[in-house]
């Protein structure tokens, strides 16, 4: 009986103590924030849902590089390598609160994974992001300039994590990059949470050639791998294709909830997107993108997609997380003729529901393998990806 007593008296306490919290915040923020914020109310949040080697790097620059935009890669990093539980089912929750404070601005919940005197160099891959390579974070990069970020590296970075907070206040769009989600049921609540306006961009790849990329960064996966398949604190490779099975399981997981039964909050919050659409016609797909989570495409952005998907060199990279300029589409090509015809059809073998309902045709010899004027990607005219029934009259595997 006390007890019942005791909590409205409690309620009523709390809830006066939070207005005054926020008639503070508000006008706290009035102080700090530039006049051109946009209100927080009107932000949009998009989590750039993708795994290992899929091209998520160059997906992340091209919002990264967004004026609008700020941008962290990987948050989830932090978590996968303090806590290294067994595995990702068990890191998932943490994940998921981790992201929806940062989404909020809200960086102290990194403050669980980074060291006591923490640095915006504490954060994983920070000079990724063009955001906080810019004011408020940093002077060096005016906020509508393309970030370096070897510059970055060298001349910004700040003590404590308030610039970079301040820095997310100010941008229209948070986008998080992550590469370490299996299903979608646990971001339902950031989806009910009428705080964050979340857009979810699915990247996927031909298992074939993530496997490719995969086998050159053997090293910077073994301990990731071990999560995936539930051995926290092990370092794993993936010689049997376990964890690239994973990964094309959690494909097939995520399109079904999302395409083919989705929940009302889920509808129009989801996209899809195939690596190598974006590569074959990087301005459309991009400019998709931004269309589904309002942001502008500007003739600068469009001549910095042109010149970073249409760059030389060979995708031979030892480091995991670089992305350099090279030429997209051949460097999506390059298992065909890398990769042993034997691991080629293991992977088909360990990905092949994956594979026919994502629309990568199966090569069934090793001449078929090396023909690379046959094309192995259904093309999307007859394989669209949308919330009704596709209504093609042609099979779509042909
Ligand atoms: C970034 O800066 C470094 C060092 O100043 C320079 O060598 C490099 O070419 C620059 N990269 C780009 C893409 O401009
Ligand atoms: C943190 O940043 C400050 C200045 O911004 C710098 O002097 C210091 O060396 C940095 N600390 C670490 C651990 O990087």
């Amino acid at each position: 009986m006390l007890r019942c007593r005791l909590i409205p008296s409690a309620v009523v306490t709390l809830m006066l103590l939070q207005g005054v919290a926020m008639v503070l915040l508000f006008g706290w923020y009035g102080h700090l924030m530039p006049s051109t914020s946009t209100a927080p109310q009107g932000k949009v949040h998009v989590l750039l849902l993708s795994s290992w080697r899929s091209g998520s790097s160059f997906l992340g620059q091209v919002f990264s590089q967004h004026p609008s935009v700020f941008y962290l890669m990987e948050p989830g990093w932090h978590v996968w390598t303090t806590l290294r539980q067994p595995g990702a089912r068990a890191l998932r929750m943490a994940l998921r609160d981790l992201m929806r404070s940062i989404f909020q601005c809200d960086l102290s919940v990194l403050e669980a994974y980074t060291p006591d005197q923490r640095n915006v160099s504490n954060l994983f891959m920070w000079s990724n992001s063009r955001a906080l390579c810019s004011p408020p974070a940093c002077p060096l990069t005016p906020r509508h300039s393309f970030s370096n970020e070897t510059e970055c590296r060298r001349r910004c970075d700040a003590r404590g994590l308030q610039k970079a907070e301040e820095a997310c206040h100010s941008y229209s769009h948070v986008v998080l990059k992550e590469v370490r989600f299996f299903e979608l049921e646990s971001l339902y609540p950031l989806l009910h949470d009428p705080t964050i306006d979340l857009r979810i961009i699915h990247l996927i790849r031909d298992p074939r050639a993530v496997a490719k990329s995969r086998e050159q960064a053997i090293r910077a996966l073994l301990s990731d791998n071990a999560l995936v398949l539930e051995k926290g604190g092990q370092k794993v490779t993936d010689s049997d294709l376990r964890v690239l099975q994973e990964v094309c399981r959690s494909h097939v997981r995520i399109y079904e909830t999302a395409m083919l039964k989705p929940p009302d909050f889920l509808r129009g919050r989801y996209k899809m997107v195939r690596y190598e659409d974006m590569v074959r016609d990087p301005l459309e797909e991009i400019e998709n993108m931004y269309k589904f989570v309002d942001l502008e495409m500007s003739p600068q952005l469009q001549d910095w997609i042109y010149k970073v998907t249409h760059g030389k060199g060979k995708g031979s990279r030892k480091e995991a997380f670089k992305i350099t300029s090279r030429n997209a589409e051949d460097v999506s090509q390059a298992w065909r003729t890398t990769l042993s015809h034997n691991t080629v059809k293991r992977i088909q073998q360990v990905c092949k529901g994956a594979m026919s309902l994502l629309g990568y045709q199966l090569v069934d010899s090793e001449k078929e393998q090396k023909r690379l004027d046959l094309d192995l990607v259904v093309s999307r005219k007859r394989y669209q990806f949308s919330w009704l029934p596709a209504i093609t009259t042609e099979s779509p595997m042909l």
